[in-house]
């Protein structure tokens, strides 16, 4: 199992121009009887080091094509290469290995745990890939920083206001030093002028870090920051407008 994990994430550092390749990649919700087609056969390239958007109207498939690029999910049909590794050739526990280490979550809602201080919020993720506590430490301070939480270390969540909980969340996302950060409406529960101040920290991030961000969003002004924009209608990819190079 170690030996496994350690060759994926060894491919995972190639060089590859495209982070995310989907093939043909479907998507059927199956509840009872009823199946709900939420993904139809969609190709796509998404490149390295870029903010790429991913736009539609609601239920158009944005949130389980995002689910599918980070491992949540598995497609029903299709191929799905996220940097470099062939996620369908993996066994559950080498996935689960994979997401760990390569992709950072950043949710509509926040999603952090309420019984849990800020730092330890953020200090989460490297817990589960087994991180000695030093290397931790230093790493969700310098994060918590990078982020200008430092003074909130020890509040937890509902002592926090949204955009300081959205922070959190962008530091938990990033402490692990992820190759790819999905993040799901990252700015809709935030007002526009801190919506403005977490896009700039992402940008921040993504220039010095060289991370890849792909975003799932209705928020005209994270739009207009996209290097690539990708549109979907009913679960298929429509229109692609593709960025300069960075
Ligand atoms: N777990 C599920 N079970 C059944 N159907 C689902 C499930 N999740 C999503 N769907 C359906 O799949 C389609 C795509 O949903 P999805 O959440 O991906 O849309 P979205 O573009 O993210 O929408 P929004 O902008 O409202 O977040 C919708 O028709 C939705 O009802
Ligand atoms: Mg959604």
């Amino acid at each position: 199992m170690a030996a496994a994990a350690a060759l994926v994430t060894a491919t995972a550092a190639g060089t590859s121009a495209a982070v995310v390749r989907l093939q043909r990649v479907a998507k059927t919700y199956r509840s009872g009887a009823l199946e709900v087609p939420a993904l139809r056969g969609i190709s796509l390239e998404i490149p390295s080091h870029r903010f790429s958007v991913v736009v539609g109207a609601s239920g158009s498939g944005k949130t389980t094509l995002l689910n599918i690029i980070g491992c949540i999910d598995a497609p029903s049909s299709g191929a799905i290469e996220v940097c470099g590794a062939d996620i369908a050739a993996l066994s559950d526990d080498a996935v689960s290995d994979f997401r760990a280490r390569n992709i950072g979550f950043i949710f509509q809602t926040f999603s952090l745990v309420p019984v849990l201080s800020a730092y330890e919020n953020v200090e989460y993720p490297l817990l589960l890939v087994g991180m000695p506590q030093a290397e931790r430490r230093r790493r969700t301070l310098a994060m918590l920083e990078a982020v200008g939480l430092a003074g909130q270390a020890r509040q937890r969540p509902n002592e926090l206001s949204g955009g300081q909980r959205q922070r959190v969340a962008i530091a938990r996302a990033l402490v692990k030093e992820p190759q790819v950060v999905l993040a799901d409406e990252p700015t809709a529960n935030l007002d526009s002028a801190t919506g403005a101040s977490i896009i700039e920290l992402m940008r921040r991030v993504q220039v010095q870090s060289r991370t890849t961000f792909i975003f799932a969003t209705h928020d005209p002004q994270l739009m207009s920051h996209a290097d690539e924009t990708f549109v979907i209608r009913d679960g298929q990819l429509v229109e692609h407008h593709a960025g300069a190079a960075r």
